[in-house]
């Protein structure tokens, strides 16, 4: 394809314009239009961010046809029927996180996208990092060895007080798991990634330390409210059953094992991602908030040190990294992240199957896969015994 691809992006809120960014720094795809839900704050970030359109009418940007890609970076039970509709029209598709409420509609939308032959990708930004890169391409390679334990965890605390609030603490917005679909999905998706295994079964605890939380009248922007929540002011109690924290237990297929603590409730921690991976020869751990470093472990003489990022981290031509000492992070992932996905799509190829675009790119299998893996704790939490994915 000789043209500059033309994209969309549907949400105006925390997120949304960090993939306009995105597309735009990795030099994609010209951003075209923002979709939002209230005519005069769409038209407004439009403006802030220079993309030339803003419309809160979804049917007509799904018939331009001059549109050939659609994120959706809209609260999770839109994602599903926006997703469809950019699919039906013939559109590409990113689609943040969880991909949908239930497996049946995540399939569903993995079928659409197969059935119609799109390109669809989910944001698991972490996937981005070029250190999390490393610590995949060390496990496929081999050098961990035959890889026995995954632990980790994902630590946030904007939702720390009871007058803390985001659409996420509704299940009709955020659907019936809170911090397992918002940031333990990242967690489940970057493990399997990174480990190079396939979580079989799972055992989970979940706990709400706020049953009831203070919603105001008037929403916010995720993360731009007092202590980083949603916004405060006058409003109503209500009731709240998902759940703030998750302690899980998971087994893989082949024998390994692995554990992790979800928490949006964790006073201190803004967006404490961990995971560590250990093989029969060399563990690799990385964390979120120190990411241009790899933690290299082993027992014997080579002894264990942090590996800095350097420009050639992840052996992946057509990467812009920065040379060593400039440090990258959560933005770089994003627009790197997407690199892979855009290159498909400009060559022309058609999708060739969940698995071997699951090595570039996270799919919309590795988005239903999540889906499965919070189906299962949610099952495993209800019934207080093992669940499995499949
Ligand atoms: N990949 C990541 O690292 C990451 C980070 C943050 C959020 N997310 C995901 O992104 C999504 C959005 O989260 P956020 O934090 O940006 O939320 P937000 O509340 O800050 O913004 C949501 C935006 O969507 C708009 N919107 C709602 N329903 C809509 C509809 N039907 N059509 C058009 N616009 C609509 C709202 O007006 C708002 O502008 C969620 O699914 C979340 O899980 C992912």
């Amino acid at each position: 394809m000789n043209r500059l691809l033309r994209t969309a992006v549907i949400g105006t809120g925390f997120v949304g314009p960090h993939h306009v960014d995105a597309v735009r720094r990795g030099g994609y795809a010209e951003v075209v239009a923002m979709v939002g839900t209230d005519a005069a704050r769409t038209a407004a970030r439009a403006r802030a961010l220079g993309v030339p359109a803003a419309t809160t009418d979804v049917s007509a940007l799904m018939a331009d046809r001059s549109i050939d890609v659609v994120h959706i970076c809209t609260p999770n039970a839109s994602h599903v029927e926006l997703a469809r509709a950019a699919l039906e029209a013939g559109k590409h598709v990113v689609v943040e996180k969880p991909l949908a409420l239930t497996v049946a509609d995540a399939e569903g939308l993995v079928g659409l996208a197969n059935e119609r032959q799109r390109h669809g990708a989910v944001a698991f930004t972490y996937r981005g990092y070029p250190m999390v890169r490393q610590a995949h391409a060390m496990a496929a390679k081999g050098d961990l060895g035959e890889v026995r334990l995954v632990h980790g965890a994902y630590l946030q605390d904007w939702l720390l007080e009871a007058s803390d609030y985001d659409w996420r603490v509704e299940p009709a917005a955020g659907g019936p798991s809170r911090a397992v679909a918002d940031i333990g999905s990242h967690w489940f998706d970057t493990a399997e990634f990174v480990s190079g295994l396939r979580v079989d079964t799972v055992m989970a605890d979940l706990a709400t330390f706020m049953t009831t939380r203070h919603r105001p009248t008037s929403a916010g922007i995720t993360f731009q409210g007092p202590g980083g929540g949603g916004a405060a002011g006058p409003g109503e109690e209500v009731v709240v059953e998902s759940e703030d924290a998750a302690t899980l237990m998971v087994r893989f297929a082949g024998g390994g094992r692995g554990s992790a603590v979800v928490s949006q409730v964790s006073p201190g921690h803004k967006n404490a991602f961990s995971l560590e991976v250990s093989g029969a020869r060399r563990s690799v751990g990385w964390r979120q908030e120190d990411p241009n470093h790899l933690w290299i472990g082993s027992r014997g003489q080579e002894g264990s040190a942090l590996l800095p990022r350097a420009p050639q981290a992840t052996d992946e031509p057509g990467v812009p990294a920065l040379p060593a000492g400039h440090p990258e992070g959560w933005s770089e992932a994003l627009r790197d992240l997407f690199r892979p996905f855009y290159a498909a799509i400009s060559s022309g190829e058609p999708p060739s199957g969940e698995h071997a675009e699951a090595q570039r790119y996270p799919t919309l299998a590795d988005g239903a896969r999540a889906v499965r893996f919070v189906d299962a704790v949610l099952r495993s939490a209800r019934t207080g015994t093992w669940a499995a994915l499949d």
